[in-house]
């Protein structure tokens, strides 16, 4: 821990995504507020408050058997860049106040981290100048601030008749069913976002809120994959190499705590596959070019197709556990074993939905708008 670190980029900190929008993510789990800046928006764009509301309430704390019970109402306030809910042309700032915090709960942390989460590296690069409490800049709850800039960006590329939805595809060793990757519709997404549990099939959901609940009540947690699509993009959008669709979506996605791969169209099992049984043959569709299957998930060379964008995030499972477990006292150079108070999700994934949507809807905006 006394290692000289000299020379290291350890104080700097970058939370801003874009090039022609920056969003840039800011606060503490426990910090008096969190929130987030958007430069660059047009002014004149309308904000429904309310639509963006019951946006942030999907991914909200203290709703459902899987999330944590931490209760926060998680309503922004803005404090520039919006007039009677119409941007002014100046940076949008909104901030959301942290109301229920417990930061005794991580008094122990501070010497002990908690293994899978991010209190060990933040320390060795932060020193003990670290925000440990809740899990510091690194809480999930920096997803709230994401989006409200996703939910924004969502609103803007609704009028553009781009649309994105996202469902459960795997929760621990329960699967829904994937989406139609050529055919997937509007009618899916209304229904995915109106959902409390967002999966394609019932019977799937009800066995993966059976498998969260007896792994919250064995003191454990569970991973998962969602399944995203982006509908109505044209064909022609992004760039080759390093300014992709894919890289794009990536580097927003890993973007969201606890995000471990990301995968578009048949991602990695194509690797597995012939390429005559990986091409999508094109077909003539009316007056315009399709693909007859879509294993490229919508881009290809970093482009898009006009095929639906399609893609997967895997979640690790939450890493605070209610078990014993081994961690390391790092004042006394010693191994201990570590139990962990504090409220936690049993399961990431459900309420980590509109993340996936939020960060697909910032990057697809900012592609746009280049
Ligand atoms: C919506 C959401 C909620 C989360 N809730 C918790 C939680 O209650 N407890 C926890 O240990 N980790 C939680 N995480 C995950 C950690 O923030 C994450 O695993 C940690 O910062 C380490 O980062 P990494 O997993 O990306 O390496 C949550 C993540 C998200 C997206």
């Amino acid at each position: 821990l006394e290692r000289n670190l000299e020379g290291m980029a350890h104080t700097i900190m970058s939370n801003s995504f874009g090039k022609n929008i920056k969003v840039t993510i800011f606060g503490q789990s426990h910090s008096p507020a969190i929130g987030v800046t958007i430069d660059g928006l047009h002014a004149g764009l309308s904000v429904d408050l309310a639509e963006l509301n019951s946006f942030l309430q999907r991914r909200k704390p203290g709703q459902g058997e899987y999330s944590t019970t931490r209760n926060e109402p998680d309503i922004p306030e803005f404090i520039s860049g919006l007039v009677d809910g119409v941007t002014c042309g100046s940076s949008l700032t909104a901030i959301i106040h942290n109301k229920d915090t417990r930061s005794s709960d991580y008094d122990q942390i501070q010497d002990i981290p908690r293994p899978s989460h991010a209190d060990y590296t933040a320390r060795i690069k932060f020193g003990e100048n670290h925000d440990v409490r809740g899990g510091g800049a690194f809480s999930g709850r920096l997803t709230a601030p994401l989006c409200i800039a996703g939910g924004i960006c969502l609103q803007e590329l609704k009028q553009k008749e781009i649309f994105i939805a996202a469902h459960i595809i795997q929760i621990g060793k329960e699967n829904d069913r994937n989406f139609d990757p050529v055919d997937v519709n509007k009618k899916d997404f209304e229904a995915l976002n109106s959902a409390e549990f967002p999966v394609l099939d019932k019977d799937a959901g009800n066995k993966m809120l059976k498998a969260i609940s007896e792994a919250k009540e064995a003191g454990d947690s569970l991973g998962g994959v969602i399944e995203c699509a982006v509908i109505g993009l044209p064909a022609g959008i992004g760039d080759p190499m390093f300014e992709g669709i894919e890289n794009k979506l990536a580097g927003i996605l890993f973007g969201i705590p606890a995000v471990k791969g990301v995968e578009f169209g048949n991602g990695f099992a194509s690797a597995g596959l012939k390429g005559s049984e990986n091409n999508d043959a094109f077909i003539i569709k009316g007056d315009t070019i399709k693909t007859r299957t879509n294993n490229h998930g919508g881009i290809l060379g970093g482009i898009t197709s006009g095929m639906p964008v399609i893609f997967r995030v895997a979640f690790k499972p939450t890493p605070s556990i209610a078990l014993e477990q081994d961690s390391v006292s790092l004042s006394k150079h010693k191994e201990v074993k570590l139990v962990i108070s504090g409220r936690h999700d049993p399961c990431i994934v459900p309420r980590a939905v509109p993340c996936v949507e939020a960060a697909a809807a910032i990057a697809i905006y900012d592609v746009m708008l280049g």
